[in-house]
């Protein structure tokens, strides 16, 4: 059976009290489906309350937007796998694009962060993407294969169950545009390749992200190389969400 993930990145919205009034909206809504995963990834302040109010769904997960590789110390503004975990992460996503274009974050330290989190036992969403001057240059396949094996370098063989792959072009987030689903389609293809050649020993999920909305996601899901999706905007609706993880 084909299993589906369905990720809420919700960025830099949704406070404690609001994750609390999007549960109890959504769930309301929204019936576990077999085969369907949902990930939620609130702001670290908004962890803990989304993990409560989510608590009785099986089928959901919480996760932090970015954590440290370093367990605890003088890191101030950073959240660790350990605070995050406490405040009921059971994941988190690395290497999101705002963390690498808006803060700088290098592929070194999105191979720590993953490493950090699945030798904590969680599960890292790793996101790669190429950005509009990347694309152009006919680069796409080179720098998501180049994060890639940055993002996974220092896991062991063991831990590929522990490993989920968002491919969001950078020219696609929050723009509206959206990569056709065919080409999306291309892009998992080689990701899945490069996947194999770095020791998978079966199929990894490989989710799309960017500008994935209610009148999109139905035809990036028919494409057999898509196992899901990762949203920011259309993920902050409960309603608009409900629809899109009902899909397909
Ligand atoms: P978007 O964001 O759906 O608002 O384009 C996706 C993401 O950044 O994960």
């Amino acid at each position: 059976m084909r299993h589906l993930t369905f990720a809420a990145n919700w960025k830099m919205h949704i406070a404690p009290a609001e994750a609390r009034a999007f549960a109890s909206a959504f769930l309301a809504q929204s019936n576990p489906v077999e085969g369907r995963t949902l990930w939620f990834f609130p702001s670290a302040v908004s962890l803990e309350a989304a993990a409560n109010a989510f608590g009785g769904r099986a089928d959901v997960r919480i996760g932090a937007q970015d954590v440290h590789w370093e367990a605890k110390g003088a890191f101030t503004g950073a959240t660790s796998i350990p605070l995050a975990h406490g405040a009921g992460a059971t994941g988190a996503l690395v290497g999101h694009s705002e963390r690498r274009h808006v803060f700088g974050e290098s592929d070194e330290e999105t191979g720590r962060k993953v490493a950090a989190l699945l030798a904590a036992g969680l599960t890292a969403m790793l996101c790669v993407g190429e950005q509009l001057s990347e694309r152009e240059a006919g680069q796409t396949q080179a720098v998501c294969l180049r994060q890639l094996r940055a993002g996974l370098g220092g896991m062991g063989q063991d831990q590929w169950g522990q490993v989920v792959i968002a491919y969001e072009p950078v020219w696609a987030i929050g723009t509206g545009r959206n990569a056709t689903p065919g080409d999306a389609a291309s892009v998992h293809a080689a990701i899945r390749a490069e996947l194999g050649r770095l020791g998978a020993p079966g199929r990894r999920p490989v989710l799309y992200g960017g500008s994935v909305n209610q009148g999109n996601v139905a035809s990036l899901l028919a494409e057999s190389e898509i196992d899901g999706v990762l949203v920011g905007g259309a993920s902050l609706d409960p309603a608009g969400w409900a629809r899109i993880v009902a899909t397909g």
